[in-house]
């Protein structure tokens, strides 16, 4: 675990804990407000993340930002980051080794930002932090405690890219921050 940011940076941007760091052009470590009271956590970066070291700023991240100003969240106010730092070749989901070896600079971040609401952003996040036997679908829209922390899984916005029919559930889910 690592107790500083400083620490937990320096780390990551050396990091070659799994295969992922051999491709890498950006460690995408997370962006936003170290003090946030609601956190959100992806899957891993794609394309454009890997290039400007920023999660969610492609077109799935675009979608977020669009739901965020639609109900009032500040994407300066919360903090963002992923289940894995590096980007998986082709955006396939990462593998079981990949997440875990990247678990700890996750679980670092989650304890130094020490947040109100975890959001976790389809099924990747939501499996590998609440548990394999979740799904997204019978899930999303449901708080879940964890460690003292409230979680809220929801689709991942890429998910509403491939299926519109997905976006109200999730604006729904994301009005359920506004009063945080
Ligand atoms: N998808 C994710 O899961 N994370 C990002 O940072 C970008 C797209």
């Amino acid at each position: 675990m690592y107790q500083s940011w400083e620490e937990l940076e320096n780390e990551c941007k050396k990091c070659t804990k799994c295969k992922l760091s051999n491709n890498r052009n950006s460690v995408v470590i997370g962006t936003g407000n170290k003090n946030a009271k609601i956190m959100f956590v992806g899957e891993g970066p794609g394309a454009d993340e890997d290039m400007q070291g920023i999660p969610f700023v492609g077109k799935a991240g675009k979608l977020m930002d669009k739901a965020f100003e639609g109900v009032g969240i500040k994407r300066e106010e919360v903090y963002i980051a992923n289940i894995v730092k590096c980007r998986p070749p082709n955006n396939r989901n990462p593998e079981y080794e990949e997440a875990e070896a990247c678990m700890e600079y996750l679980e670092s971040q989650i304890k130094l930002i020490n947040p109100e609401i975890i959001v976790l952003l389809g099924n990747v996040a939501l499996k590998n932090i609440l548990g394999k036997e979740y799904g997204i679908t019978s899930s999303r829209g449901k708080w879940f405690e964890k460690d003292g922390i409230k979680h809220l899984p929801t689709f991942h916005p890429a998910a509403l890219l491939r299926d519109e029919t997905k976006k109200i559930d999730f604006w729904n889910d994301l009005k359920k921050l506004q009063f945080v």
